[in-house]
């Protein structure tokens, strides 16, 4: 039996970087340029001694404000991070030991970024229908503000910090995720890369050196080639697209909540008109949060289940793309 989503908590920072903050710092982006080329009004940041396992813990602990879930039942941890407190240990086992969850619990940390979430759902679901596991946890947790150079305008008006807890369970017949498809396109890697702070010196473009930006380095100085993620992501996510369909064997029109990686609302925008896909349908969520990265998703998906759009028996298509640079799709019957 594949997995269905029972519920996802989440959990934000407190701090709150607004595009006040912002274009005081850089006067020449306005307040109305910020939102209107990213469609991002605030974003949460997290405290100077707040790590991705401290927002994992808090996501959890909201999901269980909501939802009556038994932390001695959960026989899997995944954590999505591309941010650990430590190299060592992974996130999955500090967050582990924080909830007390049991020793028979298995714990992962998968290395993923804005796919990271689809294609942790599919690892879970894989691990529900192969018996492995009855009731898995996936924690999506990532603080992304520490990665960013404090001079570059172009990443930090984008992503933001966050966190969330998604509770699966074995599916009712018909209910659940499927068609999953994922994708990768190691090779353009350095067009979302993170030159410092690593084991390695090098290796990565020449273009992600902060200098050769015209930045003072200031420690992991993520790189981010706008332009080329836009490409690579209107190229690759319609063929995606076209897979999840074909694999689940049903028509665009079936499909009554499309919910992609809240990127920016800019190239989403671009995205929902190359699909034709109605605007009614097509969530955009992210002006209060920003890109948090592998947590976008399932904000989006949570905050849908609170107003009410994701009914018993409709049907959700989810899509992840960026960081690696990798991709993955999947169908949700709720
Ligand atoms: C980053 C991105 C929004 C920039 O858009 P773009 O049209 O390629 O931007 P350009 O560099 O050509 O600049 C166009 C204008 O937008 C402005 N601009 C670019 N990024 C901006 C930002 N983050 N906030 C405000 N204005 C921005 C530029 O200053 C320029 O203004 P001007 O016309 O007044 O000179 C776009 O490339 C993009 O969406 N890339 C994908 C990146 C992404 O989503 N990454 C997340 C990981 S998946």
């Amino acid at each position: 039996m594949p997995a269905a989503i029972a519920a996802i908590g989440v959990h934000l920072p407190e701090r709150v970087l607004t595009n006040e903050d912002l274009a005081a710092e850089f006067p020449d982006w306005t307040v109305a340029k910020i939102a209107g080329k990213t469609g991002i009004d605030g974003r949460h940041i997290a405290a100077d001694d707040e790590f991705s396992s401290d927002l994992a813990v808090g996501a959890v602990r909201a999901l269980q404000r909501d939802h009556d879930v038994d932390l001695s039942t959960i026989d899997h941890l995944i954590v999505v991070t591309q941010t650990p407190d430590h190299p060592m240990p992974a996130v999955s086992s500090i967050v582990h030991g924080a909830l007390g969850l049991p020793t028979d619990c298995g714990t992962v940390d998968l290395a993923l970024g804005c796919s990271g979430y689809v294609h942790g759902l599919g690892l879970a679901s894989a691990l529900l229908d192969a018996g492995q596991a009855s009731r898995v946890l996936l924690v999506t947790a990532d603080t992304y503000s520490r990665l960013l150079n404090p001079a570059d305008r172009g990443v930090r008006t984008i992503f933001g910090d966050g966190a969330t807890a998604t509770l699966l369970e074995p599916a009712a017949p018909g209910r659940g995720a499927s068609a999953f498809v994922y994708g990768s396109e190691g090779s353009g890697g350095g067009a979302l890369c993170v030159p410092g702070g690593g084991l390695r010196d090098g290796g990565l473009p020449e273009a992600a050196d902060p200098a050769r930006r015209g930045l003072t380095a200031s420690g992991a100085d993520l790189y981010m080639d706008g332009p080329a993620v836009f490409e690579f992501t209107l190229r690759v996510v319609p063929p995606a697209v076209e897979r999840v369909l074909a694999k689940a064997g049903v028509e665009r029109d079936a499909i009554d909540t499309w919910v992609f990686h809240q990127a920016n609302a800019f190239m989403l925008g671009h995205l929902r008109r190359k699909l034709g896909v109605p605007e009614d349908r097509f969530v955009v969520d992210l002006a209060d949060v920003g890109n948090t990265v592998s947590s976008t998703i399932p904000i989006a998906l949570a905050r849908a289940k609170d107003r009410g759009a994701l009914a018993e028996g409709s049907r959700s298509l989810l899509l992840g793309f960026g960081v690696g640079l990798a991709w993955s799709g999947a169908i949700i019957d709720w």
